[in-house]
């Protein structure tokens, strides 16, 4: 028989009945961590008339976020269903959407963008082809909407680096489904590359959570001026033609319709003095020794990540008074 602690959870999610699923960490490693950087991000974005798309959803704890802070709707996606996003949903109560199979390659066709926000998050280094990924996700968003895209990256690289894994010498891939990482600023400038301008960057640890605007592209401010020629340029050139519209896409323009009034600009997340970002996250109870450690990889991950970008990071503000509360559902 199914069991909430026992099958086997991706998310650690705390469920109204007080079980919380063991998510894929062991207890000193901070749970969801990968994901705190987006959850971070929804505390400052007016979901209120959004449609949201998660690609990759696993257990569902980005869709149930979006959710939870009063997005109008959400479909979250995956390859492959799982059972255990079916019983969070369930336990949860949400009026969450669920499409599987659903590869990024299935939202490519499109003839009207249908959202104001997608999540993909984790999955951008699963796929062989990172630039066509955020073309893609471009074209499916309406103008002025959001893509929150969170993904391994190259911490401590200052260059516009994207290495390919599986051939990096003289190291064996863990998991044999990671491709291209790339650094800060080539993923900054992949994004912009295909339409987006990067408000703001978190970083946690060796992950990377990026919130950035569909923009036109002729108004999008690049954090390097070789992209801005490349989105002045591209599109006239006759005999080079990748699969972006840059024309197309300065084309359209609508109002926003869902705000962020966050902070702007290049963060790094420190782990050790988080707080869980809604009731649907444990809180993170590890040993004192995993905790001083984690103390001494979050300074690493900061010196780092401030190193390859020329200054002093700032860490990502704290909310005060502890738990934030979902703002519906
Ligand atoms: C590392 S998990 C991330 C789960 C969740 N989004 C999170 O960040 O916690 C990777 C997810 O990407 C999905 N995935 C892998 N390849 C994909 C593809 N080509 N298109 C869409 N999803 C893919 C997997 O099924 C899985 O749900």
């Amino acid at each position: 028989m199914s069991d909430a602690t026992t099958d086997s959870w991706f998310h650690a999610l705390r469920l109204p009945d007080g079980t919380v699923t063991p998510g894929r960490f062991d207890r000193d490693t901070p749970p969801n961590y990968t994901l705190w950087g987006a959850l971070a991000l929804l505390r400052h974005l007016d979901l209120a008339a959004a449609d949201c798309l998660d690609i990759g959803t696993m257990d569902g704890l980005m869709a149930f976020s979006l959710a939870r802070a009063g997005a109008r709707s959400v479909v979250a996606t995956d390859v492959v269903p799982r059972p255990t996003f079916e019983r969070a949903r369930a336990a949860l109560g949400l009026d969450v959407g669920y499409r599987t199979p659903f590869l990024v390659s299935d939202v490519a066709d499109v003839k009207e963008p249908s959202w104001d926000l997608i999540a993909c998050c984790g999955v951008l280094y699963h796929v062989f082809d990172p630039l066509p990924l955020l073309v893609t996700l471009r074209r499916n968003l309406r103008p002025q909407g959001w893509l929150i895209l969170e993904t391994q990256y190259l911490k401590g690289e200052g260059r516009a680096r994207l290495s390919f894994e599986p051939g990096e010498a003289g190291k064996a891939l863990r998991h044999a489904n990671t491709f291209f990482r790339p650094s800060h600023s080539a993923l900054c400038a992949l994004m912009e590359t295909a339409g987006f301008e990067v408000v703001t960057t978190i970083a946690t640890l060796g992950r990377l959570t990026v919130l950035a605007r569909a923009e036109r592209p002729s108004a999008i401010r690049t954090r390097s001026a070789s992209t801005r020629r490349v989105l002045d340029r591209y599109r006239h050139y006759a005999n080079y033609r990748e699969a972006v519209d840059h024309a197309g896409l300065d084309a359209a323009s609508a109002p926003a319709v869902v705000g962020y009034s966050g902070p702007v600009g290049d963060f790094v997340l420190d782990t050790t003095t988080r707080r869980p970002a809604s009731d649907l996250e444990p809180e993170w109870r590890p040993s004192a020794a995993a905790r001083a450690r984690y103390r001494l990889r979050d300074r690493t991950a900061w010196l780092a990540a401030s190193i390859a970008r020329r200054r002093l990071l700032p860490h990502w503000p704290q909310p005060d008074g502890g738990l934030s509360r979902p703002r519906s559902g």
